[in-house]
């Protein structure tokens, strides 16, 4: 099976008309036939996408940590899977950052999810001052040890990785191809590490961070990347088509 996905994160942009055109713009598309698409909108279009006969998948950008109840604002895995939701996004650094969630909560919303049968695509990734002090590789592995590998192997093996330095993300500095090379090829052998080499062949590794049309070639050729969680680029339908095309 292939390991080619692009995924768009949305995140919280874009009115009921905006986000509705960009997703009929990229939804009435043919897209190369080993290459998943999966965008995320915000929750609040989720069903109105996730329900409908889709050319792409549909994840959320957030999960509830609890299964259902007192629990003002949030939306339950359940929830998600009864919309046809399939992927969500869990620890993305926006929200490890903005809302303090840490790799425990984490560890608690992949639980959610994967009772459920949804993918989460799992995000980890360092600061500028982590990378300044070499420690990229101890940031990233604490963040799968403790959020991630605590599960099953047959519960991995259906999980993505997204692996997205934060100096990378929303400010246009990419990492190099070799950065990220050096990072998935790292992902990938504590996966062998930790599960075995068959799982760690089999899972895709997304790079995340100021990915965009004329790097998205070059990143993609790595052997160890295998696709991108877009951002910025993909709120607009072109580009987006484009880094799908970029393998
Ligand atoms: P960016 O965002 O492509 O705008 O850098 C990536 C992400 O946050 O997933």
């Amino acid at each position: 099976m292939s390991r080619k996905i692009v995924a768009g994160n949305w995140k919280m942009n874009m009115d009921v008309e905006e986000a509705r055109s960009l997703y009929n713009d990229l939804n009435d598309v043919e897209y190369p036939k080993d290459v998943k698409v999966i965008l995320s909108p915000p929750a609040i279009y989720l069903s109105e996408f996730a329900l409908k006969n889709n050319n792409v998948f549909i994840a959320s950008q957030n999960v509830s940590s609890c299964s259902n109840g007192a629990y003002t604002g949030e939306i339950s895995a359940s929830m998600l899977e009864s919309i046809n939701v399939r992927y969500c996004l869990v620890g993305h650094s926006e929200r490890r950052q903005h809302f303090k969630e840490d790799n425990e909560l984490l560890a608690e919303k992949v639980k959610q999810l994967l009772t459920k049968n949804i993918t989460p695509i799992y995000c980890c990734g360092e600061s500028l001052e982590e990378r300044e002090s070499a420690k990229e590789k101890e940031v990233i592995l604490n963040q799968l040890n403790k959020g991630l590998f605590f599960i099953s192997k047959e519960q991995i093996s259906k999980v993505v990785i997204a692996y997205e330095p934060i100096w990378a993300i929303g400010t246009g500095v990419t990492a190099s191809s070799d950065q990220a090379q050096e990072m998935h090829g790292f992902i990938r052998q504590v996966l062998q590490d930790n599960y075995n080499q068959d799982i760690a062949e089999n899972i895709s590794i997304l790079y995340g961070g100021s990915c965009k049309p004329d790097n998205a070639t070059e990143i993609f050729s790595k052997p160890d990347v295998d696709g991108g969680l877009i951002g910025g680029a993909a709120l607009d339908a072109n580009s987006f088509k484009k880094i799908i095309h970029s393998f």
